[in-house]
């Protein structure tokens, strides 16, 4: 298995364009997209559909009448949605159905739709990402950094260089050591190293310190979320 990491928006935005046939890409958005959306698979939603745009959202509603709409646009709800993208709106009995978007997260997992395998990664699940793929180790994986914007974002490195850390030594890419550096440079100080980061600074000036904290807690949910079909379902391991 060889690790790779894809570091900015720029750069995701050419995976459709990538033979991704052997890859299994995990996203990291990790303030906040997938740290949501593992929190919402690990309480009982039963299914996630990212969308790339607020149209895109709107579009799948009409396809799944029963599905919530959540997300958000410069970290806000949108309009008329009925979530927004705080991972704690999604801890208690969270709607079996969603439909999310949002500014970088989304995007990021709907570019690697034609991946082997598309696992939503967080800090939340780190442990069940480790025993994930060692259990189904691919060809190439490959970890990509949601951004924020179209800038990297400290935060998504960080959670991909523990996890590439976390995984037994294996041939790897420049990028992905860049990874591993960020994650070695906190010495595993996650709550440090996301109030670091730009999207945390910000958080916490707009009072949701508490979204970066739900987001810095390690290996609390044993459950992997796997993208098929343009659809987020949970897996246990
Ligand atoms: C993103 O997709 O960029 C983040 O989820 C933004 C946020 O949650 O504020």
């Amino acid at each position: 298995m060889k690790i790779d990491a894809l570091l900015s928006p720029a750069e995701i935005q050419t995976l459709p364009r990538r033979d991704l046939a052997e890859t299994t890409c995990v996203v990291f958005d990790i303030l906040r997209a997938t740290s949501s959306i593992i929190t919402a698979l690990a309480n009982g939603a039963r299914e996630i559909f990212p969308a790339a745009t607020i149209e895109e959202a709107l579009a799948l509603r009409i396809k799944w009448p029963d599905a919530a709409l959540g997300g958000e646009r410069h970290g806000d709800k949108i309009e008329g949605f009925d979530l927004g993208n705080s991972p704690a709106e999604y801890a208690q009995n969270p709607p079996a159905r969603i439909i999310t978007t949002t500014t970088n997260g989304t995007v990021a997992l709907r570019a690697c739709q034609g991946a082997r395998e598309v696992l939503a990664g967080a800090l939340l699940n780190m442990g069940a990402l480790v025993r994930r793929v060692n259990a189904q180790p691919p060809r190439e994986l490959l970890l990509v950094c949601a951004g924020t914007y179209m800038d990297a974002a400290l935060e998504d490195a960080y959670a991909a260089g523990m996890l590439c850390a976390l995984l037994a030594d294996q041939p790897r890419t420049e990028k992905a050591a860049i990874c591993k550096t960020v994650y070695r440079q906190y010495q595993n100080d996650s709550r440090g190293a996301l109030e670091d980061s730009l999207n945390g600074q910000v958080l916490v000036r707009n009072r949701r310190r508490e979204d970066v904290r739900w987001c810095a807690r390690e290996s609390v949910y044993d459950v992997v979320g796997i993208m098929k079909e343009g659809a987020i379902r949970r897996e246990d391991v």
